[in-house]
């Protein structure tokens, strides 16, 4: 094998020389595989990932094109998080997909992905209470609940604390079903090949399936039942329009964002009962988030990921941390079929090239996480083969 050597990216530069790097080329991890009747380059999935670069409208930048290809070696990517409608917005400068124009912005990302051959799921997003009056034209953010969460709301002024948010009104609730609709329908006009709901990290459908965060008295609270009416409600609007087969939902059964412990009095039987509504409907995947995302892998001793995954009929993609080594161990024992990566895929446009040849990752610094342009986003350089000179 040839030598490798990473280059220099952005501001921080890897200094690694040149070494001889394992080949990691036949893992079973890096393989194809179908999931449903979707054929997939290999099990490593880009985890969504906001970076917030759009504009005010909701409008993400051209550029994002050049970010997503440049990554579609991944067997599926994620999109990062999109807002279904204004009133679901939470964060400054993320994208939607409720106008014509979000539509037509997402077409030629859409096809710059599918032209190097890769899967592309858009995420439907509603934050709920996870926002603030600022993004919603002052009015106060909606939830089951007028519940305050802990912690502050990015706005185009800074970090600024969350408000007590209004309760919904049951009647209501069948709008924003019909808002996730319609989202979905415009993700299928944009091309992607299949959504995503995000009913993790405690945003509107997560606040729902919690009883510390939905106190509601109508039949969309109390009982376990009534928690996820809404939840699956949306699911079967979705399904409605993309069919089971090519709709995926993020689950988060022990965060315990936005900061708040516990956030479930019964977090198995209540996520177990979800599954198996979700396993009943025949959708195509649960994205788990094992542990707090990002933070840590630990769970609370009762939260048994393994045993969630058996509930479910369609395939598991498990998330948080994951190594290629750690994909390949839980891969040996059953315990996931596919396994996404959400930081990795920053700075490492070519991940999926640098797990095949074992090569060193680079690391985006958090300046460019969130906001900013092309810089830090869709710049970062590739791993390229080169001849040792003299
Ligand atoms: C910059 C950034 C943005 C994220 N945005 C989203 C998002 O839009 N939707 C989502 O479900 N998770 C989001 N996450 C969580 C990731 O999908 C993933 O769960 C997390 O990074 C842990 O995976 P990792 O250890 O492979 O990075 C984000 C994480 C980061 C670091």
């Amino acid at each position: 094998m040839r030598p490798l050597v990473c280059s220099a990216s952005g501001s921080t530069t890897l200094a690694m020389g040149f070494s001889i790097m394992p080949d990691r080329s036949t893992s079973p991890v890096l393989q194809p595989v179908t999931i449903g009747d979707l054929p997939l380059k290999n099990r490593i999935v880009m985890a969504p990932l906001t970076r917030s670069r759009s504009d005010d409208a909701g409008v993400p930048p051209p550029y994002a094109a050049d970010y997503y290809a440049q990554r579609a070696d991944a067997g599926l990517i994620v999109t990062e998080a999109i807002n279904i409608s204004p009133q679901a917005i939470g964060y400054a400068l993320t994208p939607g997909i409720w106008t014509d124009q979000q539509v037509e912005a997402w077409q030629p990302i859409v096809q710059a992905v599918h032209d190097r051959g890769g899967s592309f799921f858009l995420q439907l997003w509603h934050t709920g209470r996870i926002s603030h009056p600022d993004l919603q034209d002052g009015a106060l953010p909606v939830a089951p609940s007028a519940i305050k969460p802990v912690g502050q709301a990015f706005t185009k002024d800074g970090m600024k604390d969350h408000v007590t948010p209004r309760a919904l009104e049951t009647d209501e609730i069948p709008l924003i079903v019909e808002d996730y609709r319609r989202a979905a329908a415009n993700a299928k006009a944009a091309g992607f090949d299949g959504v995503e709901v995000h009913s993790a990290n405690n945003y509107l459908l997560e606040q729902f399936v919690r009883d510390s965060t939905n106190k509601r008295d109508d039949r969309y609270g109390g009982s376990i039942e009534n928690r996820l009416r809404f939840p699956l409600e949306v699911v079967d609007a979705v399904v409605s329009v993309w069919g089971a087969n090519r709709v995926g939902i993020r689950l988060s059964p022990a965060t315990t964002m936005p900061g708040e412990t516990p956030l479930d009095s019964a977090v198995m039987e209540t996520f177990g009962t979800y599954v198996d509504a979700l396993s009943a409907r025949g959708l195509l995947y649960i994205h788990d988030i094992e542990g707090v995302t990002q933070l840590t892998r630990e769970a609370p001793d009762d939260v048994d990921f393994p045993a969630l995954r058996r509930r479910f009929s369609g395939a598991y993609i498990a998330n948080n941390q994951y190594t290629l080594d750690l994909a390949e161990q839980v891969l040996e024992k059953g315990d996931a079929d596919l396994f996404s990566m959400g930081r990795p895929f920053i700075a490492n446009p070519d991940l999926i090239e640098r797990l095949r040849h074992g090569a060193p990752l680079a690391e985006a610094p958090k300046q460019y996480w969130y906001g900013g342009g092309s810089v830090g986003y869709s710049d970062w350089p590739p791993m390229r083969p080169i001849t040792p000179a003299g």
